[in-house]
């Protein structure tokens, strides 16, 4: 995977099937030159132009890999700052490069200040996905004040529109997909409530005819799970951008003299069809992103009992909770919110982790002691960044929440956001934490954050615009420290459901919280979404009694969707049935036979529900020899669909068998993905679950 150097400081990064080109002109400017299919490497050049006329300059037109603001550039930026003298304009000059085999540092300094700015360009051998991240040095003695700091700018090749797929999404409705055809000004995409929001994703997906098997796609994805801004734009020579990075609304970075500021990387690429980018960006997830100690580790099944008693726990019902689970198969037991402080609802006591007597007399060692002796880890929930106006700890420390002193603080969910910009607050949720981890056998903590900033005072800091950037900051240096004094603990980003479930978030939590929306039937929808740029083996996913319409569909149907992610438990099992109990040992056995093809296996989007009435999702081991398809539909219209079901990512040479239907299959992987089998899709509820096995030659 070379990084090239040609001569007249033209760089190629070239991945397996792609050419990234880029390059700096003799006046300096970084220049970008190409990204898509490979081309004959002595072909790139810069091209040279001057001002088209006074109104349309040469810096506005020029395609450059990292815009700052200043001179005759009017289009979007991706960096802006203010000098101490009060000049507000960088201009650059070109210092150099250094690289290696899969490393590009191209390093540029200002004309007349003490600013460094480095882009940094990473390959992966066997990727077509490059990380970039830009690199701040602030080479003189007083702060250098940033209004702007994107992490990357791209440029699109040819001249149509092309369409910005990213979500709209809501609490219990994440990932829920939109698109933007971008064919002049602006599409932005953006979070500005602290977190990488229910809404907009810190992503974009850009074609311009694509489908799932076919087409070509460019995508992008921010590691960072705080406020980020994605400006695509389209200008009068028809040229189609896009910036990305920390969101400028209400921003401001003060670099200091001697600092260095690293910006969150962006993960890129170019794939054929939208199935080949999500089945890159999985696997690269895996390889590249997750926390290292769990990647490539299967997930445990695991029971949540937030749906099954709420705020209500206790060591009697958890102790029987956990006996039920453990029948099933069970291997981690999770304990929800309400165990702590003065805990009865959403009303008190967050900020007060120490666990609640009443509930628990003989602390956390009984309970943990029973779900160890069952055979199962034990987890607990935390939501560390939060503090109840009602609670001792806010009682003894009201400055540690953001607010004014002259402004009511708004208590969504009843709660305050914490001032994580602040060094003892950081070392107290670093403490709490800790000292759960030390005393008790806890192997999972399952991190929540369940509201938006608001009132962001931070009287804390000369520039208090830079909270929402060292929040953040905070919450993932916690987490690592954390990680490094706790290697056996597993930790899951959880934010009122997917509210933080970025590649961010995925670079130090090992796995998220997809939705607090377990209803299966949503599910198929946001799942879907989620799967676009995420790993499949982060993506938590219940079986719980949640049930939006009349009655929760049936197991089997809850099963069928909750299995094709991490699988989780969350009903209150102590109403179960001993048939319902029973078809969960059966799920969860076979979940557990198919799961390293489901978390490490290839997905193959086949049929979607808002198009086919119908999901159809194929998941095949990477050596082609096992696959599992799940079908299902909530409804099909007219009460039938007869429909062949067309199984992708096969190897077509080989051959395969199955059951299905009551009916046996052999069929080579070519007729199983060209002409397929024929299925009768009809009724409430329909759902099927296909093991498909190699047939070997005897
Ligand atoms: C929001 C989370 O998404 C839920 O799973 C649950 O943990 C609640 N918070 C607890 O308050």
């Amino acid at each position: 995977m070379p990084v090239i150097l040609k001569e007249n400081n033209v760089f190629i990064l070239e991945t397996k099937n792609t050419h990234y080109v880029l390059g700096v002109d003799k006046n300096g400017y970084n220049r970008h030159i190409h990204w898509g299919e490979k081309c004959d490497i002595n072909d790139y050049t810069i091209d040279y132009f001057g001002d088209e006329n006074s109104n349309h300059t040469l810096l506005d037109e020029m395609k450059q890999e990292f815009t700052v603001f200043g001179s005759t550039m009017y289009r979007e930026c991706a960096l802006k700052a203010e000098f101490p003298d009060g000049c507000r304009e960088i201009s650059l000059k070109y210092d150099g490069c250094e690289s290696d085999e899969n490393n590009l540092s191209l390093k540029f300094s200002d004309r007349a200040y003490p600013l460094e700015l480095t882009l940094n360009y990473r390959l992966y051998d066997g990727f077509d996905i490059i990380a970039r991240w830009i690199t701040l040095k602030n080479t003189g003695k007083h702060p250098i004040c940033f209004e702007k700091i994107a992490c990357a700018e791209f440029t699109f090749p040819g001249v149509k529109p092309y369409t910005f797929a990213n979500t709209n999404g809501a609490w219990g409705a994440e990932f829920t997909q939109a698109q933007a055809l971008v064919d002049g000004g602006r599409a932005v995409f953006e979070s500005r409530g602290g977190g990488s929001s229910h809404n907009n994703t810190p992503q974009f997906i850009a074609y311009k005819n694509a489908d799932e098997k076919s087409g070509e796609v460019f995508f992008a994805s921010l590691a960072y799970s705080g406020n980020f801004k994605i400006t695509a734009s389209r200008d009068l020579y028809s040229v189609t951008r896009a910036v990305i990075g920390l969101n400028d609304f209400d921003f401001e970075y003060a670099l200091s003299g001697g600092e260095i500021f690293e910006s969150p990387k962006v993960y890129f690429g170019r794939a054929d069809g939208f199935g080949n980018m999500s089945r890159q960006m999985n696997d690269f997830a895996v390889a590249h992103i997750l926390p290292k100690r769990f990647a490539d580790k299967p997930l445990p099944v695991l029971f949540n009992a937030w749906e099954a008693v709420g705020f209500n726990v206790n060591c009697e019902n958890q102790k029987a909770l956990a006996s039920l689970a453990a029948d099933m198969g069970v291997e981690l037991f999770v304990m929800d919110d309400g165990w702590f402080g003065q805990r009865s609802s959403d009303w008190a006591a967050l900020g007060d982790w120490y666990v609640n007597k009443e509930k628990f007399p003989n602390g956390l060692g009984e309970l943990i002691d029973t779900v160890n002796d069952l055979g199962m880890d034990f987890g607990i929930w935390v939501e560390p960044e939060m503090v109840n106006a009602n609670s001792d700890l806010f009682r003894a420390h009201p400055d540690w929440a953001y607010h004014y002193n002259t402004r009511q603080a708004s208590e969504l969910r009843h709660q305050l956001v914490l001032n994580m910009t602040l060094p003892e607050v950081q070392e107290y949720v670093f403490a709490i934490i800790d000292d759960l981890l030390t005393n008790n056998n806890i192997k999972y903590i399952k991190w929540d954050f369940n509201r938006p900033f608001s009132e962001t005072g931070a009287q804390n800091l000369k520039n208090p615009k830079m909270l929402w950037y060292l929040h953040i900051k905070a919450v993932y240096d916690i987490v690592d420290r954390l990680k490094e004094k706790h290697p056996d603990v597993a930790f899951e980003s959880c934010a009122s459901g997917g509210g933080r479930a970025d590649l961010g978030a995925l670079s130090h939590f090992d796995q998220v919280w997809t939705s607090d929306n377990t209803d299966a039937v949503d599910r198929m929808v946001i799942q879907k979404g989620y799967s676009m740029l995420r790993p499949i083996k982060a993506m938590r996913a219940w079986v719980t009694d949640i049930n939006w319409y009349s009655k929760p569909a049936p197991l089997s149907f809850r099963f069928n969707i909750a299995m094709q992610g991490a699988l989780g438990i969350g009903g209150n099992l102590t109403e179960y049935s001993n048939r319902d109990l029973k078809i969960c040992r059966e799920y969860i056995a076979l979940y557990k036979e198919i799961r390293p093809i489901v978390q490490f296996g290839d997905l193959y989007r086949i049929l979607n529900i808002d198009d086919d009435e119908v999901l159809m999702n194929h998941y095949v081991s990477k050596d082609k020899t096992k696959s599992v398809a799940f079908i299902a539909s909530d409804g099909t219209r007219l009460f039938k669909k007869r429909i062949p079901l067309r199984f992708e990512g096969l190897d077509k040479d080989r051959r395969y068998t199955f059951e299905f239907d009551g009916k046996t299959y052999e069929k080579s992987g070519a007729y199983l993905a060209e002409v397929g089998i024929p299925a009768h899709i009809r009724g409430a509820y329909y759902n099927k679950i296909i093991i498909i096995e190699e047939k070997k030659e005897r």
